[in-house]
Formats: structure tokens, sequence, C-alpha cells
């Protein structure tokens, strides 16, 4: 493992690594492969729920750049460089496409450069801040000089909310974002629910809270309020990450293993 700098506090767990770990990456320290594996003991399913959700980003990304035209992207809570990432998704199928990263986690900003392997004909950026600060993301420098916002630009908030609890005000901090996007631009977002098996869900976020980090999970109705209202819903709607366009035939996991909802919109 390289000498990390000073800021990146190995010793604690964070969200980034610990779903870095349930999505089979290599960027997780002890502490967060200790966290993840209580999770796993009391939420069996919890590395289900990563993996369906990454699935649920590459499939939303690949419908915006192929079929809504969306060629910017705005990806808050981007976690740790993987397969997959938005830029090489999206660059794949519409070489020209910007795509600015944020995320908050200091072992994130360590790993950017992976992010910002643009094709030559589009941009990506990395910006390290906090989503509870929307302000300082919007007019950050490199996020005007990426994004153009007299453009349709792909806002993703991707398994970051329920990291926001209702004390830090998640609906005004959407409600600013999604007010700085021009019309025909969309919203990408997905959330851990307790709704299909409560116990084990619960007990997961009891783990994740005691080991120091926010977590509110949300049932797909409060979700759904509170992400997408004055947004056109893209069919399915809001449905399991699993289900929202698989591109796959075969057997999908249950409800209770998934645990997360997710859905794509566009503002009218
Ligand atoms: C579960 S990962 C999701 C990564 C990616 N969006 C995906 O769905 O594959 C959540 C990410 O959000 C970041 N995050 C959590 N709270 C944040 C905040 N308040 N501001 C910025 N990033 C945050 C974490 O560091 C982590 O990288």
């Amino acid at each position: 493992m390289p000498e990390m700098p000073p800021e990146v506090n190995t010793s604690e767990p964070h969200p980034a690594r610990i779903y870095d770990y349930f999505i089979g990456g290599k960027n997780h320290f002890a502490a967060d492969r200790e966290t993840a594996a209580q999770v796993l003991r009391r939420s069996p399913s919890a590395h289900i729920a990563a993996r369906e959700n990454r699935g649920f980003l590459g499939r939303a990304v690949g419908f915006l750049a192929a079929e809504a035209g969306i060629r910017q992207f705005l990806d808050i809570g981007t976690g740790l460089p993987t397969t997959n990432n938005v830029h090489e998704v999206a660059q794949e199928i519409a070489p020209s496409a910007r795509v600015v990263y944020v995320d908050n986690d200091p072992l994130v900003l360590t790993h950017a450069r992976a992010l910002l392997t643009s094709a030559p004909e589009g941009r990506t950026a990395y910006i390290h801040a906090d989503l509870r600060d929307p302000a300082a993301i919007l007019d950050h420098p490199d996020t005007r000089a990426v994004l153009d916002f007299g453009q349709p630009v792909a806002l993703m908030l991707v398994a970051i909310l329920h990291f926001v609890p209702d004390e830090f005000k998640p609906a005004e901090i959407i409600g600013t974002l999604v007010d700085a996007l021009p019309r025909g631009s969309y919203v990408v977002a997905s959330h851990l629910t307790t709704e299909h098996d409560p116990l084990a869900t619960s007990a997961g976020q009891q783990t994740m809270r005691a080991a120091g980090m926010a977590m509110q999970k949300r049932d797909s109705g409060v979700f759904a309020d509170l992400v997408f209202p004055g947004l056109e819903l893209v069919p399915p709607g809001v449905v399991l990450a699993s289900e929202w366009r698989p591109t796959w035939v075969g057997p999908r996991p249950l409800p209770a293993e998934v645990n997360c909802y997710a859905g794509v919109a566009r503002k009218p």
C-alpha cells in the first residue's frame, strides 16, 4: 500500500472504502474491512446491494448518454475509482462527454488521477467537496470550467443520500442543486432502504453508525418524495436498483437482498 497523506485516517472506517470492499475493489484498510465484516454478519446481503447499485449506475449513465443525449455529468459521491466510472461509460458512447466528480473522502482525492483519464474530445475534473455544501460545488471554478449550465447536465446522487440524515436538510441541498440545472437536465439517484428486511438492514445501519458514520436509510416512498418532486420520472420509475432497465435475462436477487431503490428523472 503506498504511503498515505496525513489527512487520510486509515484507522477509522469510511463509507467509500467499505463500499469499495463490497464491490470487490482493492482500496480499503483493516478498519474498513472490520466494519464491513460486522455489517455482513448482521446484514448478510449488504454486498449485493452495493453491486446492484453499481450496476444501476452504469446502466443509468449508458441510458443518459445513448438515449437521452446527455453530454455533461455532475457526479457527487463518486467513490473510489473502479470499473465503469462515469466518464468511461459515457465517453465510450460519446467521447465528448464531460464529467465533474465530487467526493469528501481524502482517499478518493489521492486516487483522483484515475478519474481524470478523459478521452481527448471530452473533459473530467475532480473536486474535493461535501454534498452538504452544494453552493461550494456549484460555484467551484472547476465545475464552471468543465460544465456549461446552459446545456443539460445529469446530476448523479448515487448511493450518497443515505449518508445525509434529515438534520442536514437533504431536501434543501437537492433543491439547490436541481435549481441550478437547466431544463432537459436529469437527476440520477439511488438509496438504501430497510423496508424489505427491516431487522437485518437496520442492524447494518446501526453498525455503520456505531463505527462513526452518519446513516439514514429511507423507504422508497420517502426517497422518491425527497429527490424527484417536480421531475418527470423515466420509466420504470423508482424501482429496486436491480429492476431499473436490467440488461440481462437471468434470475435477479430478491428485494430483501437488494435493499436499494433507484430512479432517473428529467427536469421539465
Ligand atoms: C456508497 S459510495 C457510492 C459511490 C458511487 N456513487 C456508486 O454508487 O457506485 C458513497 C460515496 O459518497 C461519498 N460521500 C458520503 N457522504 C458524502 C458527502 N457528504 N459529501 C461528498 N461525498 C460523500 C463517500 O465518500 C463515498 O465515496
